[in-house]
């Protein structure tokens, strides 16, 4: 980011470097309708430039951009000159600077009342709209401010919009009217028309502003008809002869007698404060606005004290935007530290220099995963936007590389845990990479430990849901080894709240019980990532004893039923990680024990693909399903070319159906009770 305290040379390169800035994503969003940045980001950059122009009024560069509206007109719609310049408003962004603006008003105008009216700042595109004698003959956007593209065609497709007025209680119509408002698109229909384009695998609109600048900047006004446009009027430049209107409310109600749509919302207020209350109020109900707004409009409403205060170069002095808080705002990147979560995950966190943003002080942002960072290309000490939408979690959106300083830092995915050292692994294909120390990092312990003692694990009944919590705080278990340790800490055990001598008894009582185990038990207990039960079973089937899994390399990992290449990556991870070999090492010492592994059982199944369907009387599908997997077969939810065979039950329906086409073998209840009694023979 610019930094202020450098000498004249460097505040002058640093406007340029604005200006080149400022001046292409004018044209990306002017010429190329293809904004590269937000509004924020724009107004960010905008007010920094013309802070260093306050600040160093010598050094103003005579083609700054905050010397002129900004713009180009593209030559592919013909340009029009407008008769009245469309120039913009002045910002305010807090109430502060509002009062400021308000007492600016009021000294030019001693001794009158004062009277705001206060409008939605609708975010579409300003146009402007030539009636004669009622009838539009012209339609032109904003362009430079100066001249704009001629859109009549397009214009002339959007539904609310008259194309003839219609005088009301024997008015005149005037005979050249030019009204100026904003087009939009609504948030309906915008969610409709992406929706649609989502169905064709078309490009999507960023938001809804875009959609309605690229629908009105189609040369093929079919185009323009299709998409769901409109107008809403909130000004007029010229009225001949004049309408002799006294003030902005009168003019809005007077052009919505004559047919035009004005926005959802207006207020006439006597303060600045209501002026306050009205923005405080819209902020919270913006979400339910059928249009998207920036912010409000705040307008002198009386017309003649509007003349009397005039323009000051590119801006009224009666009126000014009151913007809602920046949603996207510049900032620098002063560390990116990788947390880990309670399941193992690393995630990247960028620590920012503290930026307001939508409302709330952002100081720490989610990178998600290491592709995040390389997509982004962000590094420590970069510049970044940070965008932030209503409740959604605030993103780096931008770095911006023109402000990366020479000794900019890369970061990488760490080799090693930040919290136990454990090795971090990434298997080929995932995005996310983990801490393989699973059993013995403290970030995983508590989820560590609830998967450990939980009920299909080791089943120590109550210890995670009731204890785990405060057993931890008391810094009784750092992991899970500890937990045949706790009858060391009777004393402590019996200060916890609400933990008398009986529950801890019994709370001993089960953890002593809980040693007499079974080998896939313990093996699904350890928590590694991808074993479940069933894999459980079928490793300690595979491998007969502790000792046997925990030296097995990927090859003989990946020839275990149901365990695939990214399982076994996994498995043999977590057996590499030092710290839990500690850990497995001190439960073995701990006496947990294993029942006898019953001979490895006969598996007659084994790779085939079976699939259940319909009622069986006798049993189950679930009860099916674990006989046949005890046989060796994987037990499929549908029916393939693949599938080996089919038990079909009462109303079996369409699998069957579709079985008996293939040609696969079908058993009903009866040849399927008969095959198992066969096998148990
Ligand atoms: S009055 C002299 N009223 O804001 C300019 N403008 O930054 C008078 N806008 O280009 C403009 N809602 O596109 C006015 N209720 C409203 C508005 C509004 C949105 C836009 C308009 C204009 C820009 C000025």
């Amino acid at each position: 980011m610019p930094n202020p305290d450098l000498n004249p040379q460097h505040i002058q390169q640093q406007m340029r470097q604005l200006i080149q800035l400022l001046q292409q994503h004018n044209h990306a969003y002017y010429v190329m309708d293809n904004p590269t940045i937000s509004d924020a980001e724009y107004d960010s950059l905008f007010q920094q430039l013309q802070q260093l122009e306050q600040d160093n009024p010598q050094l103003l560069q005579a083609d700054s951009p905050t010397q002129k509206v900004g713009g180009q007109v593209l030559d592919k719609f013909s340009s029009v000159v407008h008769q009245v310049p469309m120039l913009s408003l002045g910002n305010v962004f807090n109430f502060e600077d509002l009062k400021h603006f308000a007492r600016r008003v009021e000294e030019r105008l001693p001794n009158q009342a004062v009277q705001y009216e206060v409008e939605l700042k609708l975010d579409g595109l300003a146009i402007s709209l030539l009636y004669e004698h009622g009838v539009l003959v012209r339609g032109v956007t904003r362009g430079d401010g100066e001249s704009g593209e001629e859109i009549t065609q397009n214009v002339k497709t959007i539904r609310n919009l008259p194309k003839i007025l219609t005088a009301q209680n024997g008015e005149k119509i005037p005979e050249r009217l030019e009204v100026r408002g904003e087009v939009l698109m609504p948030k309906a229909g915008f969610d409709k028309l992406n929706r649609i384009a989502e169905s064709k695998g078309e490009k999507t609109f960023a938001n809804p502003r875009n959609a309605a600048a690229g629908s009105l900047r189609q040369l093929d006004a079919n185009i323009a008809a299709s998409r769901p446009l409109a107008f809403f009027a909130y000004g007029v430049a010229q009225c001949e002869p004049h309408h002799g209107l006294n003030s902005m409310h009168d003019t809005l109600q007077w052009l919505t007698s004559l047919g035009f749509a004005i926005a959802e919302r207006q207020w006439l207020v006597n303060s600045i404060d209501e002026v306050e209350q009205c923005y405080q109020q819209v902020m919270q109900e913006r979400a339910k606005l059928n249009v998207e707004i920036d912010g409000m409009v705040v307008k002198v409403n009386d017309l003649q004290q509007q003349k009397q205060l005039g323009f000051l170069s590119r801006e009224p002095r009666w009126a000014t935007a009151y913007k809602f808080p920046a949603q996207a705002a510049l900032t620098k990147v002063d560390n990116i530290e990788w947390q880990v979560g309670r399941t193992g995950t690393l995630t990247p966190v960028a620590r920012l220099a503290p930026v307001f943003v939508g409302g709330v002080t952002v100081s720490n942002v989610t990178l998600h995963n290491i592709g995040e960072i390389q997509r982004l290309d962000v590094r420590i000490g970069d510049t970044v936007s940070v965008y932030r939408t209503g409740d959604v979690i605030p993103k780096v959106e931008k770095v911006w590389q023109e402000f990366r300083p020479q000794h900019s830092q890369v970061v990488e995915l760490p080799k090693n845990c930040p919290v136990c050292d454990s090795p971090v692994v990434m298997p080929e294909g995932e995005a996310l990479a983990r801490c393989s120390g699973g059993l013995y990092c403290s970030a995983q312990r508590i989820e560590a430990i609830r998967h450990f003692v939980s009920r299909k694990a080791m089943d120590i009944e109550g210890l995670g849901d009731r204890w785990a919590e405060s057993l931890l705080h008391l810094n009784l278990l750092n992991h899970v080894a500890d937990i045949y340790r706790l009858h060391q800490h009777r004393d402590k055990l019996l200060s916890i709240e609400k933990m008398g001598e009986k529950s801890v008894q019994n709370l001993l009582d089960a953890i002593e019980n809980s040693k007499k185990t079974t080998l896939p038990r313990f093996i699904y207990a350890l928590g590694i990532r991808g074993v479940g039960e069933t894999t459980a079973r079928m490793l300690a089937q595979q491998f007969q004893s502790f000792d046997a899994l925990r030296q097995a390399d990927i090859d003989s990992l990946q020839k275990t039923p149901d365990v695939g290449n990214i399982t076994a990556e996994w498995i043999f991870d977590f057996f590499q990680a030092e710290h839990n070999l500690e850990v497995v090492e001190q439960l073995l010492q701990s006496g947990i024990e294993f029942e006898a592994m019953t001979a490895p059982t006969r598996q007659p199944l084994n790779g085939e693909s079976w699939v259940v369907t319909g009622t069986l009387a006798s049993m189950g599908r679930d009860e099916a399903t674990q006989k046949l997997q005890a046989l060796g077969a994987r037990v499929s939810g549908s029916v393939s070319s693949k599938t080996k065979c089919v038990v079909a039950g009462e109303k079996a329906g369409s699998k069957l159906e579709k079985a008996e086409k293939l040609g696969i073998t079908v058993l009903d209840e009866q040849q399927f009770l008969e095959l198992l009694a066969g096998f148990e023979g």
